[in-house]
Protein backbone atom coordinates (compact mmCIF):
# COMPACT_ATOMS: atom_id res chain seq x y z
CA UNK A 1 0.00 0.00 0.00
CA UNK A 2 1.41 3.68 -0.89
CA UNK A 3 1.57 5.69 1.85
CA UNK A 4 -0.13 8.85 1.95
CA UNK A 5 1.85 10.15 4.98
CA UNK A 6 5.07 9.89 6.58
CA UNK A 7 4.73 7.26 9.25
CA UNK A 8 5.64 9.95 11.80
CA UNK A 9 2.71 12.30 10.53
CA UNK A 10 0.25 9.62 11.56
CA UNK A 11 0.25 9.93 15.63
CA UNK A 12 -0.94 13.82 15.16
CA UNK A 13 -4.26 13.09 13.21
CA UNK A 14 -4.82 10.27 15.72
CA UNK A 15 -4.42 12.03 19.03
CA UNK A 16 -6.37 14.67 17.34
CA UNK A 17 -8.94 12.19 16.30
CA UNK A 18 -8.59 11.20 20.25
CA UNK A 19 -9.09 14.08 21.62
CA UNK A 20 -12.27 15.08 19.37
CA UNK A 21 -13.57 11.26 20.74
CA UNK A 22 -12.68 12.54 24.41
CA UNK A 23 -14.46 16.17 23.84
CA UNK A 24 -17.17 14.64 22.45
CA UNK A 25 -17.51 12.19 25.21
CA UNK A 26 -17.18 14.75 27.59
CA UNK A 27 -19.64 17.23 25.83
CA UNK A 28 -22.47 14.18 25.81
CA UNK A 29 -21.57 13.90 29.98
CA UNK A 30 -22.09 17.50 30.68
CA UNK A 31 -25.01 17.80 28.50
CA UNK A 32 -26.46 14.35 29.59
CA UNK A 33 -25.88 16.13 33.36
CA UNK A 34 -27.31 19.46 32.97
CA UNK A 35 -29.75 19.12 30.28
CA UNK A 36 -31.25 16.36 32.48
CA UNK A 37 -35.01 16.41 33.62
CA UNK A 38 -34.52 17.80 37.01
CA UNK A 39 -32.62 20.63 35.40
CA UNK A 40 -34.24 21.90 32.67
CA UNK A 41 -37.98 20.23 31.63
CA UNK A 42 -41.02 22.53 32.08
CA UNK A 43 -43.29 19.83 33.63
CA UNK A 44 -41.35 17.49 35.70
CA UNK A 45 -43.38 16.10 38.62
CA UNK A 46 -41.86 13.28 40.44
CA UNK A 47 -43.91 11.05 43.04
CA UNK A 48 -43.73 12.09 46.16
CA UNK A 49 -44.17 10.39 49.90
CA UNK A 50 -47.47 11.94 50.67
CA UNK A 51 -50.15 13.01 48.27
CA UNK A 52 -50.08 16.55 49.55
CA UNK A 53 -52.32 18.80 47.68
CA UNK A 54 -51.93 22.69 47.47
CA UNK A 55 -54.95 23.12 45.45
CA UNK A 56 -56.76 21.59 48.64
CA UNK A 57 -54.54 23.70 51.25
CA UNK A 58 -54.25 26.87 49.64
CA UNK A 59 -57.24 27.48 47.12
CA UNK A 60 -59.98 25.72 49.15
CA UNK A 61 -58.69 26.28 52.73
CA UNK A 62 -57.25 29.81 51.72
CA UNK A 63 -53.67 28.99 53.47
CA UNK A 64 -50.96 31.40 52.44
CA UNK A 65 -47.46 30.11 51.14
CA UNK A 66 -45.77 31.52 54.11
CA UNK A 67 -47.14 29.49 56.67
CA UNK A 68 -45.46 26.51 55.68
CA UNK A 69 -42.84 27.54 53.19
CA UNK A 70 -41.38 30.89 55.96
CA UNK A 71 -38.23 31.47 54.89
CA UNK A 72 -38.74 32.62 51.27
CA UNK A 73 -38.91 36.32 52.31
CA UNK A 74 -35.66 36.36 54.19
CA UNK A 75 -33.67 33.91 53.26
CA UNK A 76 -31.43 32.53 50.03
CA UNK A 77 -33.92 28.94 50.45
CA UNK A 78 -37.65 28.24 50.17
CA UNK A 79 -37.95 25.96 52.68
CA UNK A 80 -40.43 22.79 52.49
CA UNK A 81 -42.28 22.80 56.03
CA UNK A 82 -41.35 20.24 58.77
CA UNK A 83 -43.72 17.89 59.91
CA UNK A 84 -44.71 19.64 62.60
CA UNK A 85 -46.07 22.38 60.79
CA UNK A 86 -48.62 19.47 58.92
CA UNK A 87 -49.37 18.23 62.91
CA UNK A 88 -50.35 21.44 63.79
CA UNK A 89 -53.61 20.80 62.17
CA UNK A 90 -53.06 17.07 61.28
CA UNK A 91 -53.05 16.05 65.11
CA UNK A 92 -56.88 16.45 65.14
CA UNK A 93 -57.94 16.26 61.43
CA UNK A 94 -58.16 12.98 59.22
CA UNK A 95 -56.20 11.59 61.91
CA UNK A 96 -57.03 7.79 60.72
CA UNK A 97 -56.19 8.88 57.01
CA UNK A 98 -53.47 6.29 54.59
CA UNK A 99 -53.43 9.35 53.15
CA UNK A 100 -51.32 10.54 56.38
CA UNK A 101 -49.89 7.77 57.54
CA UNK A 102 -46.11 8.54 56.69
CA UNK A 103 -46.53 12.01 58.02
CA UNK A 104 -47.99 10.42 61.74
CA UNK A 105 -44.63 7.77 61.14
CA UNK A 106 -42.49 10.96 60.45
CA UNK A 107 -43.71 12.87 63.67
CA UNK A 108 -43.32 9.45 65.73
CA UNK A 109 -39.96 8.59 64.49
CA UNK A 110 -39.13 12.29 64.58
CA UNK A 111 -37.97 11.45 60.89
CA UNK A 112 -38.34 14.59 58.18
CA UNK A 113 -40.21 13.36 55.39
CA UNK A 114 -38.23 12.63 52.58
CA UNK A 115 -39.63 14.93 49.56
CA UNK A 116 -38.40 15.17 46.05
CA UNK A 117 -36.75 18.28 44.72
CA UNK A 118 -38.61 19.68 41.83
CA UNK A 119 -37.45 23.03 40.90
CA UNK A 120 -33.45 22.53 40.93
CA UNK A 121 -30.97 24.63 39.62
CA UNK A 122 -27.19 23.51 38.68
CA UNK A 123 -24.84 24.28 41.72
CA UNK A 124 -22.66 26.69 39.68
CA UNK A 125 -26.17 29.52 39.55
CA UNK A 126 -26.60 31.03 42.33
CA UNK A 127 -30.41 32.15 43.02
CA UNK A 128 -32.06 33.81 46.36
CA UNK A 129 -35.40 34.04 46.99
CA UNK A 130 -35.12 36.72 49.32
CA UNK A 131 -33.70 39.27 46.59
CA UNK A 132 -36.66 38.35 44.38
CA UNK A 133 -39.36 38.11 46.67
CA UNK A 134 -38.55 41.57 48.18
CA UNK A 135 -38.11 43.70 45.09
CA UNK A 136 -41.85 42.33 43.43
CA UNK A 137 -41.53 38.90 41.79
CA UNK A 138 -44.47 36.61 42.96
CA UNK A 139 -44.05 32.88 43.43
CA UNK A 140 -46.88 32.61 40.21
CA UNK A 141 -44.37 33.96 37.83
CA UNK A 142 -41.61 31.81 38.23
CA UNK A 143 -43.38 28.77 40.10
CA UNK A 144 -46.80 29.23 38.11
CA UNK A 145 -50.68 27.92 39.19
CA UNK A 146 -49.19 26.16 42.72
CA UNK A 147 -52.77 26.37 43.71
CA UNK A 148 -54.09 24.09 41.04
CA UNK A 149 -51.81 21.63 41.59
CA UNK A 150 -53.25 18.85 43.54
CA UNK A 151 -51.93 15.55 45.45
CA UNK A 152 -50.29 14.29 42.21
CA UNK A 153 -48.02 17.04 43.40
CA UNK A 154 -45.82 20.11 42.22
CA UNK A 155 -44.18 20.42 38.65
CA UNK A 156 -41.58 22.52 37.22
CA UNK A 157 -43.82 25.55 35.54
CA UNK A 158 -41.12 27.53 34.09
CA UNK A 159 -37.55 26.54 32.47
CA UNK A 160 -35.23 28.50 35.31
CA UNK A 161 -32.24 28.65 32.17
CA UNK A 162 -30.37 31.38 32.02
CA UNK A 163 -32.09 32.89 28.87
CA UNK A 164 -35.24 32.65 31.22
CA UNK A 165 -33.22 34.33 34.20
CA UNK A 166 -32.11 37.09 31.80
CA UNK A 167 -35.06 37.82 30.11
CA UNK A 168 -36.76 39.08 33.37
CA UNK A 169 -33.11 40.55 34.41
CA UNK A 170 -33.52 42.73 31.07
CA UNK A 171 -37.06 44.25 31.39
CA UNK A 172 -38.46 44.00 34.89
CA UNK A 173 -40.82 46.28 34.58
CA UNK A 174 -43.26 43.39 32.66
CA UNK A 175 -43.20 41.01 35.23
CA UNK A 176 -43.08 43.16 39.27
CA UNK A 177 -46.31 43.52 41.24
CA UNK A 178 -47.05 45.35 44.37
CA UNK A 179 -45.64 43.55 47.59
CA UNK A 180 -49.00 42.56 48.98
CA UNK A 181 -49.64 40.74 46.24
CA UNK A 182 -46.35 38.14 45.99
CA UNK A 183 -48.25 35.36 47.02
CA UNK A 184 -51.28 35.96 45.60
CA UNK A 185 -52.67 33.44 42.36
CA UNK A 186 -53.85 34.64 39.07
CA UNK A 187 -52.96 38.02 39.85
CA UNK A 188 -54.41 40.23 37.06
CA UNK A 189 -52.47 43.02 35.91
CA UNK A 190 -54.11 46.62 36.45
CA UNK A 191 -54.24 48.79 32.89
CA UNK A 192 -51.01 50.74 34.29
CA UNK A 193 -49.05 47.87 35.24
CA UNK A 194 -45.82 48.86 32.87
CA UNK A 195 -45.63 52.41 34.16
CA UNK A 196 -46.45 51.90 37.91
CA UNK A 197 -43.56 49.38 37.98
CA UNK A 198 -40.62 51.91 35.65
CA UNK A 199 -42.09 54.24 38.75
CA UNK A 200 -41.11 51.39 41.38
CA UNK A 201 -37.70 50.64 39.47
CA UNK A 202 -36.71 54.33 39.48
CA UNK A 203 -38.20 55.03 43.10
CA UNK A 204 -36.42 51.56 44.44
CA UNK A 205 -32.78 51.55 41.95
CA UNK A 206 -34.34 48.16 41.41
CA UNK A 207 -31.73 46.95 38.84
CA UNK A 208 -31.68 42.97 38.38
CA UNK A 209 -28.48 42.25 36.68
CA UNK A 210 -27.03 41.20 33.72
CA UNK A 211 -23.40 40.08 33.93
CA UNK A 212 -22.09 36.49 34.30
CA UNK A 213 -20.30 37.14 38.13
CA UNK A 214 -23.74 37.95 39.42
CA UNK A 215 -25.00 34.56 39.05
CA UNK A 216 -21.56 32.31 38.52
CA UNK A 217 -19.28 32.92 41.59
C1 LIG B 1 -49.59 23.52 54.21
C2 LIG B 1 -48.25 23.81 53.78
C3 LIG B 1 -47.99 24.44 52.43
C4 LIG B 1 -48.53 25.60 51.91
C5 LIG B 1 -49.58 26.50 52.53
C6 LIG B 1 -47.88 25.83 50.64
N1 LIG B 1 -46.98 24.82 50.42
FE1 LIG B 1 -45.73 24.65 48.83
N2 LIG B 1 -45.08 22.84 49.48
C7 LIG B 1 -45.47 22.23 50.65
C8 LIG B 1 -44.90 20.90 50.73
C9 LIG B 1 -45.09 19.89 51.85
C10 LIG B 1 -44.12 20.73 49.55
C11 LIG B 1 -43.30 19.50 49.14
C12 LIG B 1 -44.16 18.53 48.39
C13 LIG B 1 -44.32 18.84 46.94
O1 LIG B 1 -43.38 19.27 46.29
O2 LIG B 1 -45.46 18.65 46.44
C14 LIG B 1 -44.28 21.98 48.79
C15 LIG B 1 -43.66 22.22 47.59
C16 LIG B 1 -43.71 23.45 46.91
C17 LIG B 1 -42.96 23.76 45.73
C18 LIG B 1 -42.00 22.83 45.00
C19 LIG B 1 -40.71 22.74 45.75
C20 LIG B 1 -39.62 22.09 44.96
O3 LIG B 1 -39.19 20.99 45.34
O4 LIG B 1 -39.19 22.66 43.96
C21 LIG B 1 -43.25 25.05 45.39
C22 LIG B 1 -42.68 25.82 44.22
C23 LIG B 1 -44.22 25.51 46.33
N3 LIG B 1 -44.47 24.52 47.26
C24 LIG B 1 -44.79 26.77 46.30
C25 LIG B 1 -45.85 27.16 47.10
C26 LIG B 1 -46.60 28.37 46.89
C27 LIG B 1 -46.33 29.39 45.80
C28 LIG B 1 -47.56 28.42 47.85
C29 LIG B 1 -48.64 29.46 48.04
C30 LIG B 1 -49.46 29.74 46.88
C31 LIG B 1 -47.38 27.22 48.68
N4 LIG B 1 -46.36 26.49 48.17
C32 LIG B 1 -48.14 26.89 49.81
C33 LIG B 1 -46.28 22.79 51.63
C34 LIG B 1 -47.02 23.96 51.47
C1 LIG C 1 -54.21 24.70 58.74
C2 LIG C 1 -54.47 23.29 58.85
C3 LIG C 1 -53.70 22.32 57.98
C4 LIG C 1 -52.34 22.20 57.86
C5 LIG C 1 -51.26 23.05 58.50
C6 LIG C 1 -52.10 21.07 56.98
N1 LIG C 1 -53.28 20.52 56.60
FE1 LIG C 1 -53.53 18.90 55.40
N2 LIG C 1 -55.54 19.12 55.52
C7 LIG C 1 -56.21 20.06 56.26
C8 LIG C 1 -57.64 19.91 56.06
C9 LIG C 1 -58.74 20.76 56.69
C10 LIG C 1 -57.81 18.83 55.17
C11 LIG C 1 -59.11 18.28 54.58
C12 LIG C 1 -59.72 17.33 55.51
C13 LIG C 1 -60.95 16.69 54.91
O1 LIG C 1 -61.08 16.62 53.70
O2 LIG C 1 -61.76 16.23 55.70
C14 LIG C 1 -56.45 18.34 54.87
C15 LIG C 1 -56.20 17.24 54.07
C16 LIG C 1 -54.95 16.70 53.84
C17 LIG C 1 -54.69 15.48 53.11
C18 LIG C 1 -55.73 14.57 52.50
C19 LIG C 1 -56.17 13.58 53.53
C20 LIG C 1 -57.21 12.63 52.98
O3 LIG C 1 -57.12 11.44 53.24
O4 LIG C 1 -58.13 13.11 52.29
C21 LIG C 1 -53.32 15.30 53.10
C22 LIG C 1 -52.56 14.15 52.47
C23 LIG C 1 -52.75 16.42 53.81
N3 LIG C 1 -53.76 17.24 54.25
C24 LIG C 1 -51.39 16.59 54.02
C25 LIG C 1 -50.83 17.65 54.69
C26 LIG C 1 -49.41 17.85 54.85
C27 LIG C 1 -48.34 16.93 54.31
C28 LIG C 1 -49.26 18.99 55.57
C29 LIG C 1 -47.96 19.65 55.96
C30 LIG C 1 -47.06 20.01 54.89
C31 LIG C 1 -50.58 19.51 55.85
N4 LIG C 1 -51.51 18.67 55.31
C32 LIG C 1 -50.84 20.65 56.61
C33 LIG C 1 -55.64 21.02 57.08
C34 LIG C 1 -54.29 21.25 57.19
C1 LIG D 1 -37.51 34.60 40.38
C2 LIG D 1 -38.05 33.28 40.43
C3 LIG D 1 -38.62 32.71 41.70
C4 LIG D 1 -39.53 33.30 42.56
C5 LIG D 1 -40.12 34.69 42.50
C6 LIG D 1 -39.83 32.32 43.56
N1 LIG D 1 -39.11 31.18 43.34
FE1 LIG D 1 -39.16 29.47 44.43
N2 LIG D 1 -37.65 28.68 43.31
C7 LIG D 1 -37.07 29.30 42.22
C8 LIG D 1 -35.93 28.52 41.77
C9 LIG D 1 -35.01 28.88 40.62
C10 LIG D 1 -35.85 27.39 42.63
C11 LIG D 1 -34.79 26.30 42.63
C12 LIG D 1 -33.65 26.79 43.50
C13 LIG D 1 -32.42 25.93 43.58
O1 LIG D 1 -32.41 24.78 43.14
O2 LIG D 1 -31.43 26.43 44.10
C14 LIG D 1 -36.97 27.53 43.58
C15 LIG D 1 -37.24 26.63 44.61
C16 LIG D 1 -38.33 26.73 45.47
C17 LIG D 1 -38.69 25.76 46.49
C18 LIG D 1 -37.94 24.48 46.79
C19 LIG D 1 -36.89 24.74 47.82
C20 LIG D 1 -36.11 23.51 48.20
O3 LIG D 1 -35.13 23.70 48.92
O4 LIG D 1 -36.44 22.41 47.79
C21 LIG D 1 -39.81 26.23 47.12
C22 LIG D 1 -40.56 25.58 48.28
C23 LIG D 1 -40.14 27.51 46.52
N3 LIG D 1 -39.22 27.78 45.53
C24 LIG D 1 -41.20 28.30 46.92
C25 LIG D 1 -41.41 29.61 46.50
C26 LIG D 1 -42.43 30.49 47.06
C27 LIG D 1 -43.42 30.14 48.14
C28 LIG D 1 -42.28 31.69 46.40
C29 LIG D 1 -43.04 32.99 46.63
C30 LIG D 1 -43.08 33.51 47.98
C31 LIG D 1 -41.19 31.54 45.45
N4 LIG D 1 -40.68 30.27 45.54
C32 LIG D 1 -40.75 32.53 44.59
C33 LIG D 1 -37.48 30.47 41.64
C34 LIG D 1 -38.36 31.38 42.21
C1 LIG E 1 -39.58 37.77 36.77
C2 LIG E 1 -38.34 38.47 36.98
C3 LIG E 1 -37.10 37.72 37.38
C4 LIG E 1 -36.73 36.43 37.09
C5 LIG E 1 -37.49 35.41 36.30
C6 LIG E 1 -35.43 36.23 37.68
N1 LIG E 1 -35.02 37.37 38.31
FE1 LIG E 1 -33.26 37.61 39.33
N2 LIG E 1 -33.84 39.49 39.89
C7 LIG E 1 -35.04 40.09 39.55
C8 LIG E 1 -35.18 41.33 40.30
C9 LIG E 1 -36.35 42.31 40.21
C10 LIG E 1 -34.03 41.44 41.11
C11 LIG E 1 -33.72 42.54 42.14
C12 LIG E 1 -32.77 43.56 41.58
C13 LIG E 1 -32.41 44.62 42.61
O1 LIG E 1 -32.59 44.39 43.81
O2 LIG E 1 -31.91 45.70 42.21
C14 LIG E 1 -33.20 40.27 40.81
C15 LIG E 1 -31.95 40.05 41.38
C16 LIG E 1 -31.16 38.95 41.12
C17 LIG E 1 -29.81 38.78 41.59
C18 LIG E 1 -29.03 39.81 42.45
C19 LIG E 1 -29.43 39.70 43.85
C20 LIG E 1 -28.66 38.64 44.52
O3 LIG E 1 -29.21 37.61 44.88
O4 LIG E 1 -27.43 38.83 44.65
C21 LIG E 1 -29.37 37.54 41.15
C22 LIG E 1 -28.03 36.91 41.39
C23 LIG E 1 -30.46 36.96 40.39
N3 LIG E 1 -31.51 37.86 40.38
C24 LIG E 1 -30.42 35.71 39.79
C25 LIG E 1 -31.48 35.15 39.09
C26 LIG E 1 -31.46 33.82 38.53
C27 LIG E 1 -30.32 32.84 38.63
C28 LIG E 1 -32.67 33.65 37.92
C29 LIG E 1 -33.16 32.45 37.16
C30 LIG E 1 -33.12 31.16 37.84
C31 LIG E 1 -33.44 34.86 38.10
N4 LIG E 1 -32.69 35.74 38.81
C32 LIG E 1 -34.72 35.04 37.61
C33 LIG E 1 -35.97 39.61 38.68
C34 LIG E 1 -36.01 38.31 38.16
C1 LIG F 1 -29.37 36.10 35.98
C2 LIG F 1 -28.47 35.03 36.22
C3 LIG F 1 -27.43 34.66 35.17
C4 LIG F 1 -26.53 35.50 34.55
C5 LIG F 1 -26.41 37.00 34.68
C6 LIG F 1 -25.69 34.65 33.72
N1 LIG F 1 -26.09 33.34 33.87
FE1 LIG F 1 -25.21 31.70 32.98
N2 LIG F 1 -26.65 30.50 33.78
C7 LIG F 1 -27.64 30.92 34.64
C8 LIG F 1 -28.46 29.77 35.00
C9 LIG F 1 -29.65 29.77 35.92
C10 LIG F 1 -27.92 28.65 34.31
C11 LIG F 1 -28.41 27.20 34.37
C12 LIG F 1 -29.32 26.94 33.20
C13 LIG F 1 -29.94 25.57 33.19
O1 LIG F 1 -29.97 24.87 34.18
O2 LIG F 1 -30.44 25.22 32.10
C14 LIG F 1 -26.78 29.16 33.56
C15 LIG F 1 -25.95 28.37 32.75
C16 LIG F 1 -24.79 28.81 32.16
C17 LIG F 1 -23.87 27.95 31.42
C18 LIG F 1 -24.07 26.45 31.20
C19 LIG F 1 -24.59 26.18 29.81
C20 LIG F 1 -26.00 26.60 29.64
O3 LIG F 1 -26.26 27.46 28.77
O4 LIG F 1 -26.90 26.07 30.33
C21 LIG F 1 -22.84 28.74 30.99
C22 LIG F 1 -21.64 28.30 30.16
C23 LIG F 1 -23.13 30.11 31.45
N3 LIG F 1 -24.32 30.09 32.18
C24 LIG F 1 -22.32 31.20 31.21
C25 LIG F 1 -22.68 32.51 31.47
C26 LIG F 1 -21.94 33.68 31.02
C27 LIG F 1 -20.67 33.63 30.19
C28 LIG F 1 -22.60 34.78 31.49
C29 LIG F 1 -22.29 36.26 31.24
C30 LIG F 1 -22.35 36.67 29.85
C31 LIG F 1 -23.75 34.29 32.25
N4 LIG F 1 -23.76 32.92 32.23
C32 LIG F 1 -24.65 35.11 32.93
C33 LIG F 1 -27.84 32.19 35.12
C34 LIG F 1 -27.15 33.32 34.73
Amino acid sequence: MPQLFPKKANTLPVLSLVGALLGGVLLVVLVWYYFSPEFTTVGYQPDQPVPYSHELHVDKLGMDCQYCHTNVANSKHANIPPTQTCMNCHNQIQTESPNLLKVRESWAEDEPIQWTKVNHLPDYAHFSHAAHVDKGVGCETCHGRIDKMGAEGVYQAEPLSMGWCLECHRQPELYLRPDDQITAMGYTQPANFVERNLGRIRDENIQPPTNCSACHY
